[in-house]
């Protein structure tokens, strides 16, 4: 049976109650408009843990001015739907004033592994993305948390505020999850209309000829760059990025790297899309 709660007393309550009862707590942080990359979290979470809470809160702190907090997709009802077929204990789905009320001021922010990248192109957003997180893993307590490498920026933030502020909660991050011709799965996908959705592949096909350059032994990180770059700038309106970095510090590697995140961001319309394949551990996209 999957139990909502709205409060997040409640939600603590039930962490608390489920860990009482010697269950292993799995949390699955998202905005709502679930879909097989969230599912696949679950599954995640199912196998490492006992008792699973998925939370669903379109967070306003990380969306910035002109980005798609108003019209981001919202539909409880077949989120629910969905966490019910899959057997998740608890959903937790706050207000926006439950989370953060009147005189909120507290802002969560970490270091360098926010500056480049998302945190070039869109200032505040992973403020908002760590005060959510940090609040989320409070109310939670000891658990296992799991995040989509999609967002793979956002993944390694997680796991360092974790460590760096000791919250008893391991973050793990899972496999990015794509169509069948390549596409990752995104809540803005919808939003695309049919030529873009064709268009979009520019981005497949640019970290694809990165991933097969790799395999042939080119380690040079501009030129791997420059071979996703050509693809997506094919494709797509406008790019934000395709930067060629370290997996961990998320800068460009000094010395001929062992492994090396192909990250993009670009526009189709009013569509922002992101993607990122990591060449020398990823499977080919
Ligand atoms: O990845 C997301 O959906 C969000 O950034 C998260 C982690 C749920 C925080 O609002």
């Amino acid at each position: 049976m999957t139990t909502v709660v709205r409060k997040p007393a409640e939600f603590r309550r039930a962490c608390d109650d489920a860990r009482a009862d010697a269950r292993s707590v799995g949390l699955v942080p998202t905005m709502g408009a679930l879909h097989d990359g969230h599912l696949s979290l679950v599954e995640a979470a199912k196998i490492r843990t006992d008792f699973v809470a998925v939370t669903i809160f379109v967070n306003p702190l990380q969306f910035g001015a002109g980005e798609d907090l108003d019209r981001y997709p919202r539909n409880f009802e077949d989120d629910l739907a969905g966490c019910r077929k899959r057997g998740v204990d608890l959903v937790f789905a706050p207000a926006p004033n439950a989370m953060y009320p009147a005189q909120f001021q507290t802002n969560v922010s970490i270091g360098d592994l926010a500056t480049p990248l998302e945190g070039e192109c869109r200032p505040a957003h992973f403020d908002g993305v760590t005060t959510v997180v940090a609040k989320l893993f409070n109310l939670t307590g000891p658990c296992t948390a799991m995040f989509g490498r999609k967002d793979y920026q956002q993944w390694k933030i997680l796991a360092r505020m974790a460590r760096d502020l000791d919250m008893p909660v391991e973050v793990v991050g899972c496999p990015i999850v794509r169509e069948l011709d390549g596409l990752a799965l995104s809540s803005r996908n919808r939003y695309l209309s049919d030529t873009e959705r064709a268009r979009a592949l520019g981005i497949v096909s640019g970290l694809r000829a990165a991933h097969d350059a790799w395999a042939e032994g080119e380690r040079h990180p501009d030129a791997l760059r420059s071979l996703a770059a050509k693809q997506v700038q094919a494709g797509f309106d406008r790019v934000d990025y395709v930067a060629a970095v370290d997996p961990d510090t998320l800068v460009p590697p000094t010395e001929a790297p062992s492994g090396l995140l192909i990250a993009v961001a670009a526009h189709l319309g009013t569509t922002r899309l992101i993607d990122n394949v990591v060449l020398g551990a990823d499977p080919r996209p």
